[in-house]
Order: C-alpha cells, then sequence, then structure tokens
C-alpha cells in the first residue's frame, strides 16, 4: 500500500543526496574555487520549494497534525517544527547571500556556512523522522486516516509546486550529482 510515510521517506532520499552535494560545494566556496551560480541557484530552489514549501509543508498541514492529537507525540512534534523554522532561517540567509555572490567573496562563505548548519540540521532532523516519527504514524494511524492523507499530498503536490516540477527536480538532483558526487 503506499502511505503518507513511503512518500515522504522517498524525499527524504533526495533531500540526502542534495545535502551530499551541498557538503562538496560548500568545501569548494571555502577553497575559493569557483562554484557556477547557476548551480547554486538550483541547489536554493531545491530547498526552498522542494525541501521546505512541498516536503515540510506536507509534514506540518497534514502529518503533524494528525499525530499531535497524542499527547505522546507532542514533545517531538513540536521539536521538528521548530527545527524546519530554523531551517528557513538557513535558506533565507544563502538567498540574501546570493545576491551578491561571486567567487572568493563573503557572501560565498556566508553561503558556505549556511550550508553546513543545514546539513548538520536536517541530517539529524531527517534521522529522527524515520525512526522515530514515521514508526508511530505507521503504528497510530487508522488505515482510513492513511488513504487519505495520500490523496491530500497529491493534491498538495500539484497546488505548491505544479505539474513537472518533482521530474524536474529530480534531473537537477542527477546533473548536481554527476557534477560535484562522481
Ligand atoms: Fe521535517
Ligand atoms: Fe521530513
Amino acid at each position: 500500500m503506499e502511505t503518507p510515510t513511503l512518500d515522504l521517506i522517498e524525499e527524504h532520499s533526495g533531500i540526502m543526496l542534495m545535502l551530499s552535494i551541498m557538503g562538496k560545494v560548500s568545501e569548494k566556496l571555502n577553497a575559493g574555487e569557483v562554484v557556477e551560480k547557476e548551480d547554486l541557484n538550483k541547489i536554493l530552489e531545491f530547498l526552498s520549494n522542494f525541501a521546505d514549501k512541498c516536503h515540510h509543508g506536507k509534514e506540518e498541514d497534514m502529518l503533524f497534525p494528525e499525530l499531535f492529537k497524542n499527547p505522546a507525540n507532542q514533545g517531538l512534534v513540536a521539536e521538528l517544527i521548530d527545527e524546519h523554522t530554523t531551517a528557513r532561517e538557513y535558506i533565507k540567509n544563502i538567498t540574501e547571500a546570493m545576491e551578491n555572490y561571486a567567487t572568493g567573496t563573503s557572501e560565498a562563505a556566508t553561503v558556505a556556512e549556511n550550508m553546513e548548519k543545514y546539513i548538520l540540521l536536517l541530517t539529524e532532523h531527517v534521522r529522527k523522522e524515520n525512526s522515530d516519527l514515521f514508526p508511530a504514524a505507521n503504528k497510530e494511524l487508522s488505515e482510513e486516516t492513511q488513504k487519505d492523507m495520500v490523496e491530500q499530498f497529491e493534491k498538495f503536490e500539484h497546488d505548491v509546486i505544479g505539474e513537472g516540477k518533482h521530474e524536474e527536480y529530480h534531473g537537477w538532483l542527477e546533473d548536481l550529482k554527476k557534477k560535484y558526487l562522481d
């Protein structure tokens, strides 16, 4: 059965791949090497649209409220929401630094610094969701609720990022992987 947590876990693997790419990119930035602005803009769009608006949006609007109904989950859910907020601050810092970005500038260092913070935060965040929150969701949410949520996710994805964008982002991931990791 297609389930909400399987969908989110699949998105987590895309996000984790992007984190590896960002690790390599920030190394290059810190070494004063050239990183094309176009690549940085792709990473930024992926983080703000795919990871934040779409993925964190599904969690915050649909999954978290269901799990919050059980007091036993409330501490963890609050912590995860806080982490989404911090991740947004790092994305905002990167967006601002991109305005005057050029190789070897202090803006390049700011981009690298915020990427590194984002990597640390999201690695632990994804681990917590995969190992603590999602098993609770699979156990506690009825089959009916999960089925409805899968439909809500599809509609949300369509409304928020639009037709075909998901595939385009996966294409970017593959291209950036080849360029920075292979
Ligand atoms: Fe999350
Ligand atoms: Fe997540």
